[in-house]
């Protein structure tokens, strides 16, 4: 058995790994500031479960000396996730120290005890700039890819797709984070793996407007608020794909026994041909889990950094680590209907006023 420390144990990922790690007779501590809206009701989840749980930030680099032990896997799951930082003439920093600083913080910890590292990184490292000027057709409920290119094809976007162009700042932190971790394997020997992760959703995510957008689909149809579609053309097109987080797990526990080998490769994970829909696809999906109808407007202006078409090309992960996304769609989204019909008073409150 192992014991596993996890940065961000009080968010979606987090507790959800802990939860299923612990379940396995691993010991599982859980690092976290609080800062996320609900993260208390998650602590609750991974101490009912028999995580332990250190109240710290990553910012600082004396909370780091409030761990008592020494673990045999650090998995990072914190970060401030916000695509939309900076797009509103905000100062940055706050989003820069959280996401890079913090990593960095992460990484010395990791080096003094040598502790191997799985990162979560994000599918926003690559440009949107880039991906908006990809040729896409249009059907009737999505935008499809439509020609061949160096990383990418119908498949999704792969690790070899260009890194030219704007990402967000959130995505930026992200990239500079992943670069770090390469160079501590470089210089320090530090074994770790970075997951480039789309889009994942599952029961105990606190969706919002700009993160986890399925499970904030599905809120607005279970709580009956009506929704929006935002820029490309305001018909709802844009294309995601989705991995359900049992899926992730899944993904995260074989790597656990396989991170000693890697020195900061990068690897793509994320729900791939095999699991992704439109928005207006998933309002149709939401309809049919819930039974209910909720108005649907639309703006034509693109939100900023937000991008047409996401489905990850994750063939060398499933390669590597014999590994695929199982839970279609509709299984992920009726799984997150089944756990917030079945929690409906813990987080009604969350969601008021989005
Ligand atoms: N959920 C997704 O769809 C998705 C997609 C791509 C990448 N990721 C990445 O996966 C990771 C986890 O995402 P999530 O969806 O669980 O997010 P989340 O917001 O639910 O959880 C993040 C947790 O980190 C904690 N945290 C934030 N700043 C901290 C700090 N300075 N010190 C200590 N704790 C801090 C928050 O309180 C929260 O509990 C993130 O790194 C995110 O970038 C998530």
């Amino acid at each position: 058995m192992k014991k596993i420390l996890i940065i961000g144990g009080a968010g979606f990922i987090g507790s959800n790994v802990g939860v299923a790690l612990r379940a396995e007779g691993h010991t599982v501590e859980c690092f976290d500031n609080l800062s996320r809206r609900g993260s208390e009701i998650l602590l609750k989840r991974v101490l009912d479960h028999g995580c332990s749980f250190v109240h710290g930030d990553i910012r600082n680099p004396e909370d780091f000396l409030k761990l008592k032990d020494t673990f045999d896997i650090l998995i990072e799951c914190s970060a401030e996730p916000s695509v939309l930082v900076g797009t509103r003439g905000e100062d940055a920093r706050f989003q820069i120290n959280n996401n890079l600083f913090g990593t960095v913080n992460c990484l010395e910890f990791a080096r003094v005890w040598q502790i191997p590292v799985i990162f979560l990184s994000t599918s926003r490292v690559y440009p949107y700039t880039a991906i908006n000027k990809l040729a896409f057709r249009e059907s009737d409920t999505r935008f499809e890819y439509a020609d061949n290119q160096v990383g990418v094809s119908q498949k999704g976007i792969s690790t070899m797709f260009t890194l030219q162009g704007y990402r967000s700042l959130y995505g930026a932190t992200k990239l500079a984070s992943e670069y770090l971790l390469q160079e501590y394997g470089g210089q320090y020997n530090l074994p770790s793996i970075i997951d480039r992760c789309g889009v994942i959703a599952g029961p105990w995510q606190l969706g919002k407007v700009d993160q986890g957008v399925f499970t904030y689909w599905i809120y607005r149809h279970y709580f009956e608020k009506d929704l929006r579609y935002i820029g490309f053309g305001g018909s709802g097109k844009q294309v995601r794909d989705l991995l359900h987080i049992d899926d992730l797990v899944r993904l995260i526990k074989k790597q656990m026994g396989e991170v000693g080998r890697f020195r900061g490769e990068v690897f793509n994970v994320g729900g791939s041909e095999y699991s992704n829909l439109s928005l207006s696809e998933t309002t149709a999906l939401c309809r049919k889990i819930t039974g209910k109808k909720v108005a649907v407007s639309s703006t034509l202006d693109n939100r900023p950094a937000d991008v047409k078409w996401f489905i990850t090309d994750n063939g060398n992960t499933q390669n590597v680590f014999n590994w695929k996304p199982e839970k279609k769609p509709e299984d992920i989204l009726s799984d997150i209907y089944i756990w917030l019909s079945e929690h409906t008073g813990s987080f009604s409150g969350l969601f008021k006023g989005e």
